[in-house]
């Protein structure tokens, strides 16, 4: 029975949150510079997200840059920023065919002018798109976006003060940049690193997690079910006991 077949569409994570990783190492080992690998990395997304379009996911988040991104040699943060750019103009067919609704979380205002432009108008154009809701996590860090959701508290609530016991989790999330969108139930991480890099720390409290070491230019629909599969396996008790999950 091929892969695709053992998925329970039942039983589908609602949210499936991914780090994309190992594009320059995989670039590296074919003797070609690192962006060779992020260009790569163009065709696993494509794949990954139309197979999780056709699967019937609902929400598919992918770190394509976090804050910390910015700390590497120039040439490569330049290179990207043109490959954004470039990846935005390719993908927006494929996008609209397949209904897909593009969101973003990050500080998108502190990308460079054209990137930040181009993406607030695909945006817009597939903003009524019902189907998969793909976003990008870009100039992304879950703690920056933990100290703005602070930060929005603390400046909407000046001339009132809020209450403290009306905060909770239901209150604090409202600040956050996933807003309205569910926690991710699945995590995945390519290239064999077993950590999170800063990436939704707050939403990923229950989240499973699936590393592969695939590197992500050569992740390809395929795996994306393997990880389906696995995450369909799992008892998730969210604290209580197994008994009570079964009944
Ligand atoms: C992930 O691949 C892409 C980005 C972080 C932009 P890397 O560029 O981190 O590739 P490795 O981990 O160095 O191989
Ligand atoms: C995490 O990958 C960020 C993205 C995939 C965009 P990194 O390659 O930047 O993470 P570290 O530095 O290995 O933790
Ligand atoms: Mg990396």
């Amino acid at each position: 029975m091929d892969l695709k077949d053992q998925i329970d569409k039942k039983n589908l994570p609602q949210h499936i949150a991914v780090i994309m990783d190992g594009n320059g190492r995989w670039a590296q080992k074919k003797g070609n510079q690192r962006i060779f690998g992020h260009k790569n990395g163009v065709k696993a997304v494509r794949d990954t997200v139309e197979g999780a379009a056709e699967l019937g996911i609902n929400f598919l988040t992918l770190y394509a840059f976090s804050t910390e991104n910015w700390n590497r040699p120039k040439q490569e943060v330049d290179a990207l920023m043109s490959l954004l750019i470039t990846s935005i103009n390719s993908e927006t067919d494929t996008l609209i065919k397949n209904n897909i609704r593009l969101l973003t979380i990050g500080n998108i205002d502190g990308l460079p002018k054209n990137v930040s432009a181009k993406l607030k108008v695909l945006i817009n154009k597939t903003a009524n798109n019902n189907g998969l809701s793909l976003i990008l996590a870009l100039n992304y860090s879950a703690r920056w976006e933990i100290v703005n959701a602070v930060k929005s508290i603390v400046s909407e609530h000046k001339q009132n003060p809020v209450d403290v016991n009306n905060i909770d989790n239901k209150f604090f999330e409202k600040y956050l940049n996933t807003k309205d969108i569910p926690d991710p139930d699945l995590l995945v991480r390519t290239s064999g690193e077993y950590r999170i890099s800063n990436f939704l720390i707050w939403q990923m409290a229950y989240s499973e997690l699936y590393f592969t070491e695939v590197l992500w230019p050569d992740f390809r629909r395929n795996d994306l079910y393997e990880a389906i599969v696995d995450y369909q396996k799992r008892e998730r008790r969210f604290g209580k006991i197994s008994e009570q999950i079964k009944k």
